[in-house]
């Protein structure tokens, strides 16, 4: 059984130039607000200028020339490190391994799109269909897997295009001033620029040009899903900058609609939640959208199917945008057969069959029975998943398997499995069933933001769950906190320290069983590799929104220090109102002063 992985590892590869990606707009009205955002920081935005280009749906990759020669190639990966695909990228016949002209950078990275042409990409899956294997869903997967194979030869015989459009120059001349002038400079140095680029003196004309370009898709011979409006001059995108170092101020997608298909919704499905929640799901005809193949599509709730009036057995439309979860748009009347009943949320949970509860004011109903198997089952693969208590190997059919066998009723009879109770289950072999009990044991050391994320308190998050731990530190503390007082925690209010404190009351014992059996309740207070790692905060004045302590806990919890006194090695003084004398003496020795919300924005940036 065990076959040479799909993907053979690659090395790794690190950028000199971190790869960003793009934030979307899918308006007019949004590319306003971006330009308003940038006009915050220049003015000039509004006049400088944009280079509209088609937003090619491909693999980025990243081509570095040294002396004009092509030298190494590599994938996106996490922006600062792919994966190095030289030998790949060369069987590209349209990368030019040694450039024209004259002039480049001694030393530059190149950014494109590999593709794959609508023609190539019929063609591959026709022939994958002839030999029997599996077909790609989407030219961008069947770009992605084809840089990736082992034999270069593999890659060559699948006909990958390729689009340059960015230029990172590292050493050496570089000539051009606008990003105009760039694609051209691509262009005469040899390489592919996509042809439909062109410069707009301003957003309506803008917005104008991607209708336009709109229109044309359907004669382009590869996928695009917008076009990438960039700010012109060069200058002004420095200026400008990033955000975060992730996402350019400069530059963002605006995105074509998302395409609409219709077909039949055979049925709809009603889903139990871990809390109870019910969610209807349309079972759908399997229909094509954008390359994907669609048989199913969430509902969101029952007020919006009676509103929309969506009923078993009509047509609908369907849209599927970018990545997220297909969705029913509504039901095409006109088509719609005679004898077609209006939908209604069944009465009783369709797991357990206890009586649904519909809260005053939402528009959710629930199954309000805790020990329900649906809620269950739901809860438990929330907590072994990976953001929680991360139990490598407890998928949802094995927590089927506990469930029916009896041998779990909760989260905390995990830790009471044995490597006998799993061998007796269909499926497990003694090394499974050994490898998921040492994987339940290694879950007793998560921290405890894990934790209180896992018990999947309604309105908790990872996010939440780690400001009230770093917060609370231990779970006895938080379990004997007030409401009022959780609610004072920075990013928590009433409605979630409710919610909080309702759980834990109705649910002490389950928590008291899982300490019981080893599981960590303590949040560690430093991590290492944090985002402040290596810097030095003094707090001073009072700060709004957090206590002193809660301040100086967030900032260890992301690895920095705090220290009492302001002195030549402190890196940063959070000023609150008020503040004292420690602000006089940071001045005086140059240290940087940041108020309080600066402060959350350092924390809340990912390290
Ligand atoms: S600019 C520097 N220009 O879209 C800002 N990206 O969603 C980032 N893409 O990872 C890239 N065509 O792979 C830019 N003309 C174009 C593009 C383009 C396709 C891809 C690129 C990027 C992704 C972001």
């Amino acid at each position: 059984r065990n076959q040479m992985p799909v993907f053979p590892e690659f090395r790794k590869h690190r950028h000199l130039v971190p790869m960003l990606s793009l934030d979307n707009a899918f308006d007019e009205q949004e590319l306003r607000k971006w330009e308003d955002r940038n006009a915050r920081i220049s003015e000039e935005v509004r006049c400088a200028g944009y280079c509209l280009e088609v937003k090619i749906d491909g693999a980025a990759v990243n081509l570095t020339y040294e002396n004009g020669v092509f030298v190494t190639g590599a994938t996106r990966g996490n922006g600062r490190v792919g994966e190095e695909i030289t030998n790949n990228l060369r069987t590209i016949k349209a990368l030019p391994l040694k450039l024209t002209g004259s002039h480049w950078p001694r030393l530059m990275e190149v950014r494109g799109e590999v593709y794959f042409s609508k023609k190539a990409f019929s063609a591959l899956n026709r022939r994958r269909e002839v030999e029997g294997k599996p077909t790609f869903a989407n030219p961008r997967n069947a770009a992605a897997g084809s840089l990736r194979q082992l034999d270069p030869a593999e890659t060559a015989s699948r006909g990958l295009g390729i689009f340059c459009f960015q230029v990172a120059p590292i050493e050496g001349p570089f000539a051009p001033t606008t990003q105009h002038e760039a694609l051209e400079q691509l262009t005469a140095w040899g390489f592919p620029v996509e042809p439909n680029h062109r410069t707009v003196a301003d957003l309506e004309e803008a917005e104008h040009q991607v209708e336009l370009l709109e229109s044309k898709l359907p004669e382009l011979d590869y996928d695009a899903d917008g076009v990438v409006v960039k700010v012109n001059p060069l200058s002004l995108q420095e200026e400008l900058g990033t955000v975060g170092g992730r996402e350019p101020r400069w530059a963002i997608a605006r995105k074509f609609a998302p395409e609409v298909a219709v077909t039949r919704l055979i049925r709809i499905v009603v889903n139990v939640g871990r809390t109870g929640a019910l969610t209807p799901a349309a079972i759908l005809e399997p229909v094509e959208i954008g390359g994907v193949t669609v048989s199913n599509a969430t509902l969101h709730n029952a007020d919006l199917i009676e509103a929309k009036d969506i009923r078993e057995g009509d047509r609908v439309e369907v849209t599927r945008a970018g990545e997220v979860i297909p969705q029913v748009l509504g039901p095409v009347r006109s088509k719609r057969p005679p004898g077609l009943k209006p939908w209604r949320m069944p009465s009783a949970c369709p797991v357990c069959g206890a009586g649904v509860l519909r809260p005053p004011g939402e528009v959710a109903s629930y199954c309000p029975n805790t020990r329900c198997p649906g809620r269950i089952h739901e809860s438990v693969f929330h907590f072994a998943s990976r953001e929680a208590m991360d139990i490598r190997g407890l998928g949802y059919e094995r927590i089927r398997q506990l469930l029916d066998a009896h041998l779990i009723k909760d989260v905390a009879d995990l830790y009471e499995l044995e490597v006998e109770d799993l061998v007796r289950l269909e499926g497990f072999a003694q090394k499974s069933a050994e490898q998921l009990v040492q994987a339940i044991k290694q879950s007793r050391s998560r921290p405890l933001s894990a934790l209180i994320h896992g018990l999947g308190i309604p309105h908790v998050g990872a996010q939440v769950a780690r400001l009230l731990a770093v917060r609370y530190h231990t779970m006895d503390e938080l379990m004997t906190a007030e409401v009022e007082e959780i609610a004072r925690t920075e990013g928590v209010g009433e409605t979630i320290a409710g919610a909080v404190k309702a759980y834990l009351d109705a649910n002490s014992e389950l928590v008291h069983r899982l300490a019981a059996h080893g599981v960590n309740m303590i949040e560690p207070v430093t991590q290492t590799g944090g985002s402040l790692e290596g810097q030095t905060f003094v707090l001073t004045g009072t700060l709004e929104t957090m206590s002193r302590k809660g301040a100086a806990d967030a900032i260890e919890a992301a690895g920095g220090k705090v220290s009492s006194s302001v002195s030549s090695r402190t890196t940063v003084v959070v000023a609150g109102s008020d503040p004292g004398s420690k602000l006089e003496k940071a001045k005086k020795l140059g240290v940087t002063v940041i108020n309080e919300e600066e402060l959350l924005r350092l924390l809340k940036r990912k390290a």
